[in-house]
């Protein structure tokens, strides 16, 4: 098992497939990109699933979740996911996206045996999209949506960031249309993990401003307190059901003591914590041949050396030196 001090067990494996977009997120990167991993700083597709094989045979992990950057851009996705599902036991698998190119891939995503999809998309507004993403895709998007819903990739649920001046009034439209079209919204307030480290707390928009602008056109009820366990996102009925919508409170609220993740990014580090300030290389050991006792040992020690929390709160915070399109969200 993947165990910390706290005892907290990690079960659910964030695998970064890439840290290339075809957006520019205001909140990820700076306009002009970022400087990439090679190809050959990246795992190749069989160093990436044995990684996962090893997580899931011999470390508990039983939810993979694919990330990026943009994972649709790595062209081995479709057969990654494939060789994930034939794993015993089987994972549950699912992928974050932007959702361009989902209009492409859902149908094949499905039949490799993806069970879900987390699509990003901030606005109903084309223009504001634009200027948020530094791209005109907004219409990609919503295409890539209904293909993932037409596919099965279901719940689709929908990423949302607020920012004032920009889609911070936007919040009961976005829930209106997502009831609308059967897609589970879920608010993340904005954490500090943009590449130019121009987050300031006073700048964003909290779950609790979330939940009282919702509550202008909505009913929102608790759904069950209990419910919560290690997922991030506090989840609300939505004018008594089924709806529901979520708020991540990551930053004003934070969930670190009941975390039960850890992260692989796509050169093959692990982190344990989206915070965290050390990783531990895999890909070194990968390629000089270790044993996989040898990996799943040097994967321990990273869990067990788990943060109690994010150390957001602490005035000698420090942002990590990735960004979150490095990481893998
Ligand atoms: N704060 C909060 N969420 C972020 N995301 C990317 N950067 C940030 C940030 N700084 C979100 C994306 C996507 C998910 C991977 O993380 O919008 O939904
Ligand atoms: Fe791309 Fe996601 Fe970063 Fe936006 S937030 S630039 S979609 S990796």
């Amino acid at each position: 098992m993947l165990i910390d001090t706290y005892g907290r067990v990690a079960t659910d494996l964030r695998v970064s497939l890439t840290d290339r977009c075809n957006l520019r997120c205001t909140y990820c990167m700076p306009e002009e990109g970022l400087q990439w991993l090679t190809k050959s700083d990246l795992l190749s597709d069989d160093e990436t699933v044995r990684l996962i094989r090893l997580a899931v045979t011999r470390l508990g992990i039983t939810e993979i979740r694919f990330t990026g950057g943009e994972p649709l851009l790595r062209p081995g996705l479709v057969g990654i996911v494939e060789r994930c599902a034939a794993l015993e036991p089987r994972p549950r698998m699912s992928l974050t996206t932007n959702g361009i190119g989902l209009k492409r891939t859902a149908a094949a995503l499905r039949a490799a045996g993806l069970d879900r999809v987390n699509v990003s998309l901030d606005t109903l507004r084309p223009d504001a999209f634009k200027t948020l993403t530094r791209r005109d895709r907004h219409a990609d998007v919503l295409d890539g949506l209904r293909a993932a819903h037409e596919a099965g990739l279901t719940p689709v649920k929908v990423n949302t960031v607020l920012m004032p001046g920009l889609n911070g009034d936007e919040a009961p439209d976005l829930l209106a249309w997502a009831v609308e079209h059967g897609y589970e919204l879920r608010f993340i307030e904005q954490m500090p993990l943009d590449a130019q480290h121009g987050w300031k707390r006073d700048g964003m928009i909290t779950a609790g401003d979330i939940l009282t602008s919702l509550r202008t056109r909505f009913t929102l009820t608790e759904e069950d307190g209990a419910a919560r366990g290690s997922a991030p996102a506090e989840r609300w009925l939505v004018d008594g059901g089924p709806h529901r919508v979520g708020v991540i409170a990551s930053v004003t609220r934070p969930f670190c003591g009941a975390c039960d993740r850890t992260r692989l990014t796509a050169d093959g580090q692990v982190r344990n914590c989206l915070f965290a300030q050390e990783e531990t290389d895999l890909r070194g050991a990968l390629r000089s041949d270790a044993p996989d006792e040898e990996i799943a040992r040097l994967w321990k020690l990273a869990m067990w050396g788990k943060k109690a929390g994010s150390g957001l709160d602490d005035p000698a915070f420090l942002q990590p030196d990735r960004p979150m399109s490095a990481i893998g969200g």
